[in-house]
């Protein structure tokens, strides 16, 4: 019987002291992109709330962000260059200050990296198409460009070496560049890198490829590789099924050794509209017994923990996190009854949530919302969501964004 409490080795020899996992999350902290203090204070408070913590996404490619929603001078954080090094060196220390692993997510945000325009920088899509929630000019990247851009996800690998990290995830989830060169809705090319199913591929395939090249040249043996990918596209439009997606996850197993695959679910058993049975169970013959899967989505208490455990190897928690920092330690120790399952303005300080998230999660529209949330509805500053982003319309769409399949 598997235990939340479980000890748990990767495949390359890293041991988790637990299957609990920090999922990633946008805290809009960064300063110029850049680790702030806010950062670190925020993470640093993070370094018991599970046994492995995935920081959130961040650009490897200046084009590649970022993005600047719920706080008016904070944008995503970015290590598209050696001068971002010193600021996660400080965050992956302070992560791992006691034993749990730091792992940071690599993105290219393609078409949703809405705060560049104003920074004078291109926004980089797969196809010049117009997209009805942005209202800022897209940029087709040639096959040169895609890879450049291949050749950053390395680089940026690199850097999460050298600052210290336990590994690394590869964000091929929730509409960023990745996935919009899966998808047949955002990539209508003819070249090597669109058209059928195969060469959709190419992309997330050629992208791991490099960060696997660079991770063997220069990681320690047991370096963590996890690839995050969102089951399905499927709205108005139909980008990809689990069907095709699983095709990829396939892909991905035969020809590198992932540690792990981490699904991105609006709920942790959350099923698709053509079958009875779960996405983790759907996901597990494409991912086999050598990759650990993780899954994700409205895991809030121990007991939803427990049950979601039934599912999959680790489970990943986003929101409980930003509520109570030490749930991890308090599932490990026994302790699950002194859980906070509430925000609170005394939470919110002991919490170190970065000004940003305050301002995101004290906003009565957010949804889904953090329960409690009535209690410091009076921190939420109205002026303070970025304007020009708002006009631009893309940010606003946040929440849908995430937490649709
Ligand atoms: C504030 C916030 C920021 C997020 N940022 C990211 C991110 O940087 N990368 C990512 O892959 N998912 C991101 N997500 C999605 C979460 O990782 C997770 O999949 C989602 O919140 C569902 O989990 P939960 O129900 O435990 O909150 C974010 C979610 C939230 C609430």
């Amino acid at each position: 019987m598997k235990q939340l409490t479980d000890q748990v080795t990767f495949r390359h020899g890293a041991t988790l002291n637990s299957r609990l996992v920090q999922a990633p999350m946008l805290t809009n902290s960064g300063d110029h992109e850049a680790v702030s203090q806010d950062t670190l204070d925020y993470y640093g408070a993070r370094s018991q709330s599970a046994a492995m913590v995935i920081v959130e996404y961040t650009s490897v490619r200046k084009n590649g962000g970022p993005s600047r929603s719920w706080a008016d001078d904070r944008e995503q954080l970015a290590i598209y260059d050696d001068s971002f090094k010193p600021g996660f060196t400080k965050l992956a220390k302070a992560l791992k200050k006691d034993g749990n692993k730091a792992i940071l997510q690599l993105v290219h945000s393609g078409r949703e990296a809405n705060y560049a325009p104003q920074l004078g920088r291109t926004v980089e899509v797969p196809t010049k198409m117009d997209f009805p929630w942005i209202s800022y000019p897209v940029h087709e990247l040639t096959d040169q460009e895609v890879r450049d851009v291949i050749h950053d996800f390395g680089t940026a690998a690199k850097r999460a070496i050298d600052c210290g990290f336990d590994g690394i995830e590869i964000h091929g989830a929730n509409h960023y560049l990745i996935q919009q060169f899966f998808s047949a809705y955002s990539n209508r090319r003819t070249d090597h890198w669109g058209g059928s199913l195969e060469k959709r591929m190419n992309f997330p395939l050629a992208v791991t490829e490099e960060v696997m090249r660079v991770v063997k040249e220069y990681a320690p043996k047991d370096f963590i590789v996890g690839y995050r990918i969102s089951p399905e596209e499927v709205h108005e439009t139909v980008g990809y099924t689990w069907h095709e997606s699983t095709q990829l996850i396939k892909a991905l197993i035969d020809r590198f050794d992932l540690d792990y695959i981490h699904l991105s679910l609006p709920a942790y058993n959350a099923k698709p509209q053509d079958s009875d049975k779960t996405f983790a169970e759907l996901f597990q013959p494409a991912i086999g017994s050598q990759a650990k899967e993780i899954i994700v989505g409205n895991v809030m208490s121990e007991a939803d923990a427990k049950d979601a455990l039934k599912l999959t190897d680790l489970v990943a928690m986003a929101r409980a996190t930003l509520i109570d920092p030490q749930i991890g330690l308090k599932i490990s120790e026994g302790r699950g009854d002194e859980i906070v399952h509430q925000i609170s303005p005394e939470q919110v300080k002991r919490s170190h949530l970065t000004p940003g998230l305050i301002n995101l999660f004290s906003d009565p529209k957010m949804e889904p919302h953090l329960p409690g949330r009535e209690s410091i509805y009076y921190l939420h500053e109205k002026g303070s969501l970025n304007k020009d982003v708002m006009k631009n319309g893309t940010s606003s769409s946040f929440n849908l964004k995430h937490f649709k399949k």
